[in-house]
């Protein structure tokens, strides 16, 4: 059966390899901005029955989700019977809670609105809490990354200890040290008193270790500089930072790199500078598979 592949316009290199290691065909689409900042959107070629769309929701979220929108409603309307969507980065993530009264779960009306726009099945890459997966009504997948990075990274530094800059990493690393044959740890914080919190790395002694930070998302990279600046403390000879979804916010990269951080990798969930890991392998087992 033949699928096509559609890349949104946030992510057209990233379905163009996708379609590339499925020997499947990449569907020609235009997307573009009316003048007053309207999306328009044309699929340009015959569908096929059943169709793949790709496409990353980082900046500018709601341009590139209201595209998707268009893209899945679309392709329904001219007789597509089944769309997969493979949505590297699921924007909004984040707010996956209510945390004060009123507020919106952003994400569950993002699952939903998929599905409303006929979405047949999801794939996300490392969501930010996997019981986001829960949101859809729909057969939906949390896939990771963390693997792919991992073998990046093992040709390339020798008897690494891997961090989690807090206990909500721990996964990732032990996933990585898992894959590379190395020690893992994260860091913890601790009430000294009521007015000082201590962060500090659980059990490892880091003097004069190589340390590869792990973490999901490097948004504004406070994260990352602070876990930086305790492995520098306590003496890490060297400090990679690698992360599945480099959202970097304004000047994230430079605050990390002036930290002390010898390199940054990232994949490219969303297109950046730091983006050396393509998740296009992964994605396309998981298409063969399913
Ligand atoms: C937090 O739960 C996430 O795993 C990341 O640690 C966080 O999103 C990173 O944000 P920032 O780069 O702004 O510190």
């Amino acid at each position: 059966m033949i699928i096509l592949i559609i890349g949104g316009s946030a992510s057209q290199n990233l379905a163009a390899k996708v379609a590339n290691l499925l020997d499947e065909q990449l569907c020609p689409i235009e997307t573009r901005r009316f003048p007053d900042g309207e999306r328009y959107v044309r699929i340009k070629d015959e569908i096929s029955d059943e169709v793949v769309v790709i496409q990353s929701t980082g900046y500018p979220q709601d341009e590139n989700f209201m595209e998707l929108f268009f893209i899945i409603k679309n392709l329904k309307d001219i007789g597509a019977k089944k769309v997969k969507v493979v949505i590297p980065y699921l924007g909004y993530s984040r707010q996956d809670k209510r945390f004060k009264p009123g507020e919106a779960i952003s994400v569950k009306i993002i699952a939903e609105l998929l599905e409303a726009a006929g979405a047949d099945e999801i794939f996300s890459i490392n969501l930010h809490e996997h019981k986001i997966i829960e949101f859809f009504n729909i057969l939906a997948h949390d896939l990771s990354a963390i693997p792919l990075l991992a073998e990046h990274l093992s040709s390339k530094v020798d008897d690494p200890v891997i961090i989690a800059p807090d206990k909500g990493a721990l996964d990732y690393a032990k996933t990585m040290a898992n894959i590379i044959g190395c020690e893992y740890d994260h860091m913890e914080k601790t009430r000294i008193s009521p007015e000082r919190v201590e962060t500090r790395i659980k059990n490892l002694d880091i003097e004069g270790k190589s340390a590869i930070v792990v973490d999901d998302i490097i948004s504004t990279g406070g994260t990352i500089v602070n876990a930086s600046r305790i492995l520098k403390d306590q003496g890490a000879r060297e400090i990679r930072v690698a992360c599945v979804h480099p959202v970097l916010v304004d000047d994230a990269l430079l605050r990390i790199f002036s930290a002390g951080v010898d390199d940054v990798i990232a994949t490219d969930t969303i297109k950046s500078e730091v983006s050396v890991v393509s998740v296009a392998p992964l994605i396309a087992e998981t298409l063969k598979n399913g």
